[in-house]
């Protein structure tokens, strides 16, 4: 730990920055929901330093390359997507999935060495996923993002899905916050009862259980100062989190499935995403052991969701002000609602 000396012999402590790391993580990352890249238009994420491009081919599958083109430097996120290829604007060769060269309208051949970098992908929850490597090497068979059961089932809502892009705070600063116990009551209000880390190969997991802050509210049916919540959240290499959420409020138990992840943009920017699905037809059991599934799903639940959904937004605006507004190294905390963090006493 650095000191300085101050008046009269004191020593503060001068927190370290360091410099950050040069490369980025190796690992899966999210570029967000599948179907907005299903428009027939090419798509431009800034990422891993530079701009790749994303685009859809004839049979359904979701292909990334990187976006400026080999020839001469044009934006293949700004040309249009011609049968299975994209096409850049500057010249009109085009690129397949695979990044190899498909054509050049005004040549008789395409030279062999005509390729670009293919990014490995995978689309899996609704979502599709890349694979960075700085060197170069594939995924191992045993690292990959788990199929999240429920999904696509007719008992769970979609995705909700925001974004924010982050200015000025390095990426890994975010998953410090999976061994971060005292946060969850000044960012989250929430009173941890419960919190234990355990890393396993490339997942690390929080196991947390909390009630609410008495002294806060939320303006929901979550201000019920019995409410409790459990949450199971699980970092699948260093950008992708999946948190498993059980919430007991107002007679009710709500299980919903939070995402929180990102991907760096540059060394010092980074586009964090996060997005809910909620088990609509689990059926909440009463304090009274009575059934309340139809009016969850037809009523209160609805109210419940869109209480959650609101408070999503204000806990999002209250952290991006507070990671867009503060100093270079200011840690993102992941984005997680305060209501999704309560849980009634859930003993493992
Ligand atoms: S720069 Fe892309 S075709 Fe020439
Ligand atoms: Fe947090």
């Amino acid at each position: 730990m650095a000191r300085n000396s101050a008046v009269d012999g004191d020593e503060v402590r001068m927190i370290e920055v360091g410099s950050a790391p040069t490369r980025f993580a190796r690992g899966w990352h999210c570029l967000g929901l599948a179907e907005t890249f299903r428009d027939g238009a090419p798509h431009q994420i800034d990422a891993f330093g530079t701009s790749l491009v994303v685009f859809e081919t004839s049979n359904g599958t979701l292909s990334v390359l990187d976006a400026y083109c080999r020839h001469m430097g044009g934006s293949l996120a700004h040309g249009p997507v011609k049968g299975d290829s994209i096409a850049c604007p500057f010249h009109d060769w085009r690129w397949g999935g695979n990044g190899k060269c498909t054509g050049i309208p005004y040549a008789r051949r395409v030279p062999p060495l005509a390729r670009t970098r293919a990014w490995t992908t995978i689309e899996r929850n609704g979502q599709l996923y890349v694979w960075n490597d700085p060197q170069g090497n594939p995924p191992p068979a045993d690292v990959t993002i788990p199929e999240i059961e429920g999904f696509g089932s007719p008992e769970w809502t979609d995705w909700t899905w925001n974004s924010l892009r982050v200015e000025g705070s390095h990426c890994r600063e975010i998953v410090d916050n999976v061994v971060d116990m005292a946060h969850f009551y000044y960012v989250h209000f929430a009173f941890p009862r419960y919190f234990k880390n355990v890393f396993e190969g490339h997942v690390a997991t929080q196991y947390m259980q909390s009630t609410p802050r008495h002294d806060i509210s939320v303006g929901t049916s979550y201000d019920d100062p019995d409410s409790t919540l459990r949450s199971d959240a699980s970092y699948f290499g260093p950008s992708y989190m999946i948190d498993k959420l059980w919430t007991e409020a107002s007679g009710m138990t709500i299980e919903t499935v939070l995402i929180n992840c990102h991907y760096p943009a540059s060394a010092d920017s980074s586009v964090l995403q996060w997005g809910a699905m909620v088990n609509e037809a689990r059926r909440a059991v009463g304090r009274d052991g009575e059934r309340h599934g139809g009016a969850v799903r037809r009523g209160r639940g609805a109210r419940v969701q869109a209480g959650r959904r609101h408070l999503a937004e204000q806990v999002a605006h209250r952290q991006s002000a507070a990671v867009g507004g503060g100093r270079a190294g200011v840690p993102a905390a992941p984005l997680v609602p305060a209501v999704l963090r309560r849980r009634r006493g859930h003993h493992r």
